[in-house]
């Protein structure tokens, strides 16, 4: 990945391509910490005040040093320039630091990948894949901690059958999310949209959807939809802060 910028909890500015994180971090270690990933449109973040707030609940779960959310703003200012007015990907972190040391809050600034464009301009391709239905809070429902292996693999898993994106489904068939999005689906003027409770990440950009969609002429329904119902729509789509994407179909 190409960095653009790099800041750091007590440096400021750094070299983005030298190391910034303790080899006993907790981060590293056991992947103990939390992550937001957002989009900045033309020099500036998208919601980043509903993204600090998710970085504090998710580090409130796994039980992190208190996200010091001051800071996680100065080190986002030092780092935005670098943006230049244009788009770019913005990843905040906050660790959990070695045992009894301090925490480390990184703010990291890269390009949009191009993949985004191509994908959204010719539709993605999904396939279903048996994901958790996090209900146990030591599953960590809707928490976006760095522990995203599982995601990862399904996104590969995704990719090895010739598909963009994977779409969790849990042993009853009921849609839950992809590993990096929230997934829609329309069947006329309605959207729907797997529900909270079933332990999905409350996606920043799923919560403006919900807000845009009555100005746009849709009603919403959020709830527990099988895999038919997702099948059997007009068209689906995906949202997240960056990667967005609509169905191929
Ligand atoms: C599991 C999961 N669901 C949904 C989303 C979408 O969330 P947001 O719209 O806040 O980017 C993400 C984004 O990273 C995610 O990792």
């Amino acid at each position: 990945m190409t960095l653009l910028a790099l800041a750091v909890t007590g440096r400021g500015l750094v070299d983005p391509h030298e190391p910034a994180v303790r080899a006993d971090d907790e981060a590293l270690l056991r992947g103990r910490a939390a992550f937001e990933t957002l989009r900045i449109y033309a020099g500036r973040p998208f919601c980043l005040d509903a993204h600090l707030d998710r970085l504090e609940a998710s580090a409130e779960v796994l039980a992190l040093p208190r996200v010091e959310r001051r800071r996680m703003e100065v080190l986002t200012g030092l780092v935005l320039p670098r943006a230049e007015q244009g788009d770019a990907v913005l990843r905040l972190v906050w660790t959990a630091g070695p045992q009894g040391g301090p925490p480390t809050g990184l703010a990291l600034l890269s390009p949009v990948p191009d993949w985004i464009e191509d994908v959204r301009l010719r539709g993605a391709r999904a396939v279903s894949l048996l994901g958790v239905r996090a209900a146990a809070p030591w599953l960590l429902p809707g928490v976006k901690s760095t522990s995203y292996a599982v995601n990862m693999a399904a996104e590969a898993e995704a990719r090895r059958q010739g598909a963009d994106d994977a779409v969790f489904v849990d042993a009853d068939s009921t849609v839950l999310e992809g590993p990096t999005t929230n997934i829609w689906w329309r069947r006329e003027r309605t959207l729907f949209t797997p529900s909270l409770d079933l332990g999905i990440l409350a996606g920043v950009t799923r919560a403006t959807v919900l807000e845009l969609a009555g100005d746009c002429g849709y009603t919403v329904e959020e709830g527990h939809f099988g895999l038919t119902e997702l099948l059997a729509a007009d068209e689906a789509f995906t949202s997240a802060g960056v990667s967005f994407a609509r169905s191929a179909t």
